[in-house]
């Protein structure tokens, strides 16, 4: 049974949401293999009940805050695991993450509220195997003050859409031609990061690309090398241009931007 008719069989509101054609998009290749599967909020179960018969293979995990009466909804059968416990508490995510290693699929359809999705992902991503997918239900919680969102601001408020807009960045780290550039925690890690009607999703794997245009978070020096390997004659032209006019562009630019970033309290 496809995805579409799970979810609607199982009454999941992930039908309504019209989930499934994402969902589909990204699993239907995976459906026979051995998977970890983790969903975050697990309520009456539907998604649970649809994902245990979507992937027969797989280990199907949901965590809850909640007491989940297991027997009662039906969710005692031998693919699928729970476990009570909040999204937002370290010590109950590391004990998942000793207990089932890796994660090839995380969902969060938990709280929604902001904070605890980025929480959570900053935890969990580490769990999660190359190539694995995590996918962010619900954000359009963002957006909405009752929530913890942000309907105001929507540009830099600290929401979990604004989180992974600027996450965005990661996949092109090695283009960014700041000389001051720190290497980021996701940086090389994230293949892909894709945004939908209310769902993010994000596909972990190497990305190492070299750039054309920077080496080292420097397009002075890139260039410099590209141009005297072309031209050794100019190598003192090449030199004062790039290594040092460019080089102090750079650096005013940095200066200006700092003292900009200090006013609007941005970093
Ligand atoms: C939208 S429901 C989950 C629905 C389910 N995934 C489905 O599609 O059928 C959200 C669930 O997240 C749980 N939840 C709320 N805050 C949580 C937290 N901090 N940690 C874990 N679960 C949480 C709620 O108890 C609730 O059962």
């Amino acid at each position: 049974m496809n995805l579409e008719k799970l979810f609607k069989k199982f009454s999941s509101d992930k039908f309504n949401h019209q989930y499934h054609k994402v969902y589909h998009s990204y699993l239907y290749s995976l459906r026979s293999k051995k998977l970890n599967i983790l969903e975050i909020g697990v309520a009456d179960g539907s998604s649970l009940k649809a994902w245990a018969e979507y992937f027969k293979n797989s280990r199907i995990i949901g965590i809850d805050i909640k007491k989940i009466n297991l027997k009662k909804k039906k969710l005692n059968k031998k693919n699928i695991f729970f476990h009570r416990g909040s999204q937002t508490n370290k010590s109950f995510l590391d004990e998942l993450k000793r207990k089932y290693s890796k994660f090839d699929i995380i969902i969060d359809d938990g709280s929604h509220f902001p904070k605890d999705v980025i929480f959570t992902f900053k935890e969990l991503f580490s769990s999660l195997n190359t190539n694995g997918l995590y996918f962010v239900e619900d954000t359009q919680t963002s957006y909405n003050h009752f929530f913890g969102g942000n309907a105001f601001d929507l540009k830099y408020a600290k929401t979990h859409m604004n989180y992974f807009k600027n996450l965005v960045d990661t996949l092109n780290y090695k283009e960014i031609p700041n000389p001051f550039y720190i290497k980021g925690k996701f940086d090389g890690l994230i293949k892909n990061i894709s945004f939908y009607n209310n769902m993010i999703v994000i596909k972990k794997g190497i990305n190492e690309i070299e750039s054309n245009l920077v080496l080292n978070n420097s397009y002075e020096n890139k260039r410099y090398l590209t141009k005297i390997s072309r031209n050794r004659n100019n190598e003192l032209k090449y030199f004062i241009k790039y290594k040092i006019i460019f080089k102090i562009y750079t650096f005013i630019l940095f200066l200006l931007n700092l003292f900009k970033k200090t006013i609007l309290l941005r970093f």
